[in-house]
């Protein structure tokens, strides 16, 4: 007993001397706590899209998504967990809910995901059925106003100067052209599209800055032409990708790639982290056994060609789908996002890789800056 009661004071007194803390506020955490804080559209929205009024299209909250790791669905347009999920356990922080599962919520200590699928960084983008980009940051702010009445000015401060704010943004703005009878295609230049994407970004960042954030990790976009869905919209070979959103995806990487050195020189403090996701979907489309996936074309879940067409979970107007029997065996769970197995081998890649697929800073380097 006495030796056991030893031990235990002898742990704690150990425990207080090794891992020095910080109170916020009442909250007192490790030294090295870092908040994540997550933008964008649905290869981050871990579930508010269930929130808000819009079209099943748009959510992933029926049957089968989420089969693989939650067992329900969720809301996160995958069999299981995404990159940010995958980021927050890498982290050491518990998965990050949606904001507007308790837009109170009192706490935020470990950050929110403001995050909604079908998103783009332009306002007209699906607009009225999701929570476009600039909305995304009207709800940051209201979140940081409650985070400075709840811990004081100073401490919320060096919460969110310490946090990670992660943004995959673009995907959405780039395929809504390319849908039938769309009528966002009214840009007379690619080019011209592009810099406003970029554009209403770096606003965006800008904004964030301003409100004290400096770590910001950008998810490059994918070869979003190589997607079931663009293989399935494509008229004549469907067994090509998809070349002029190929290029505009191309265009858009290469102007973030050159803004974000721009706002580093011109923000004190500003730093930042690409991922090529362009290079590691890529490379599991086109080798998929390299890789552990026996299928990197066809979605596990789906209809008509490559699986291509959105309708798994019998969620738009055709009802009937396929859904494959393991979903590890595909890079793509439905027409438009990957599985849980590659969002993992992307997440670890993001968090510890090397130059050729994450930097300057890898997620795991960028945490601790
Ligand atoms: C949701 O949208 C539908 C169709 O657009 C509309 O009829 C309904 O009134 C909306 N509901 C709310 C609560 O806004
Ligand atoms: C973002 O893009 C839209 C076009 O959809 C534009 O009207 C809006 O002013 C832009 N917002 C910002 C903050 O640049
Ligand atoms: C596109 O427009 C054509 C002709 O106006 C119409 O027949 C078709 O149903 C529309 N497709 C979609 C997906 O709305
Ligand atoms: C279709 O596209 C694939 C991939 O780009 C190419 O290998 C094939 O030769 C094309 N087939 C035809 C008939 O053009
Ligand atoms: C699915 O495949 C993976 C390997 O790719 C395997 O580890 C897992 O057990 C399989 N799941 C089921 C339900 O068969």
């Amino acid at each position: 007993m006495m030796s056991l009661r030893f031990h235990f004071y002898f742990l704690v007194l150990f425990v207080s001397i090794v891992i020095p803390t910080q109170c916020l506020g009442e909250i007192c955490l490790p030294k090295e706590h870092v908040a994540l804080f997550i933008f964008g559209d649905s290869l981050v929205d871990v579930g508010n899209n269930n929130y808000i009024n819009t079209t099943t299209d748009y959510q992933g909250n029926v049957w089968p998504f989420g089969e693989s790791f939650f067992k329900y669905p969720t809301g996160r347009a995958s069999d299981g967990r995404l990159i940010p999920d995958f980021i927050a356990e890498y982290a050491n922080l518990p998965l990050i809910p949606p904001y507007l599962l308790h837009p109170g919520y009192n706490r935020y200590i470990d950050g929110a995901n403001f995050a909604s699928g079908g998103a783009g960084a332009l306002d007209e983008t699906r607009r009225g059925l999701v929570i476009n980009l600039n909305t995304q940051l009207n709800y940051f702010k209201n979140m940081e106003t409650m985070l400075r009445q709840k811990l004081g000015e100073k401490e919320a401060k060096t919460l969110l100067v310490k946090a990670v704010y992660l943004i995959s943004i673009g995907n959405s703005d780039y395929f809504v052209p390319y849908y039938p009878n769309s009528t966002v295609l009214q840009y007379s230049a690619q080019e011209e599209l592009v810099n406003m994407v970029i554009g209403n970004l770096t606003t965006v960042i800008k904004e964030i800055y301003k409100i004290g954030g400096r770590k910001f990790a950008f998810l490059g976009l994918p070869p979003l032409g190589c997607f079931p869905l663009m293989r399935a919209l494509k008229q004549g070979n469907t067994s090509a990708c998809m070349e002029d959103i190929t290029t505009l995806v191309k265009l858009h990487n290469k102007a973030l790639s050159e803004v974000l050195p721009k706002l580093q020189s011109e923000l004190k403090g500003f730093k930042y982290s690409i991922a090529d996701l362009y290079t590691l979907f890529s490379e599991r489309i086109d080798n998929p056994s390299k890789y552990g996936f026996t299928e990197g074309k066809i979605a596990c879940c789906g209809s008509g060609p490559f699986r291509g067409i959105p309708s798994c979970g019998g969620r738009s107007s055709v009802q009937e789908y396929e859904l494959c029997e393991n979903a590890s065996d595909h890079v793509f769970f439905d027409s438009a996002h990957p599985t849980e197995k590659a969002y993992q081998q992307f997440a670890e890649l993001i968090w510890s890789g090397t130059p050729d697929v994450i930097g300057p800073y890898n997620l795991k380097a960028l945490f601790k800056a």
